[in-house]
């Protein structure tokens, strides 16, 4: 789904540096040019963009396997959060796994994220596991909780 000042497009080689931007400036870590290539590249891959007035603001990414999709990231432009940016990229994303039958959407987030973790259930996310120690932040562990979303 598209407006008039949004797009939500599957990425290509030219938005990367963009992409690499928004994570350095808010995200705990950072991958490489090499990293988002091969997720473009990769037919088992999804890496997509949200873009206001054709700019990046936010992306998504994460790998598929059959009936399954793991979502590594989801990250929003530090100065473009708290607008219903994240709901955009999310909801559009669901449609796209749904398109590909995808039915298992997987994903672990820091239990002291507490927005991406009222996103995720706003988007009915259901908690599964907790993998104990699954972070570093400055060298403090933290847990992860794994959510499961059954894409009907
Ligand atoms: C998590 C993130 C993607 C949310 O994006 P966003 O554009 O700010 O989110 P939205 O404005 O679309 O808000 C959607 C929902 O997220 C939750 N949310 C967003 N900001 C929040 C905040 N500051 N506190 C609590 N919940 C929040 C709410 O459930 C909100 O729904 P509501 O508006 O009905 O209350 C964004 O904060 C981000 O990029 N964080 C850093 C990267 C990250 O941690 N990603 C998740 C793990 S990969």
């Amino acid at each position: 789904m598209n407006d008039s000042t949004t797009d939500f497009e599957f990425a290509n080689q030219d938005d990367i540096e963009n992409i690499i931007k928004i994570m350095r400036n808010g995200y705990y870590k950072c991958w490489d040019r090499e990293f988002f290539l091969d997720l473009i590249k990769n037919r088992n891959s999804l890496l997509c963009v949200l873009k206001k007035e054709k700019s990046i603001i936010g992306f998504i990414a994460g790998k598929k396997s059959e009936e399954n999709c793991d979502i590594i990231m989801l990250i929003i432009d530090i100065k473009n959060r708290g607008e219903g940016f994240g709901s955009l990229l999310l909801s559009n994303t669901l449609l796209v796994l749904k398109d590909m039958r995808v039915k298992n959407i997987y994903l672990e987030v820091a239990v002291n994220n507490s927005s991406a973790i009222s996103l995720y259930e706003k988007y009915g996310f259901k908690k599964i596991n907790i993998r104990k120690s699954y972070y570093k932040f400055n060298k403090t562990m933290i847990d992860a909780v794994l959510y499961r979303m059954v894409n009907s």
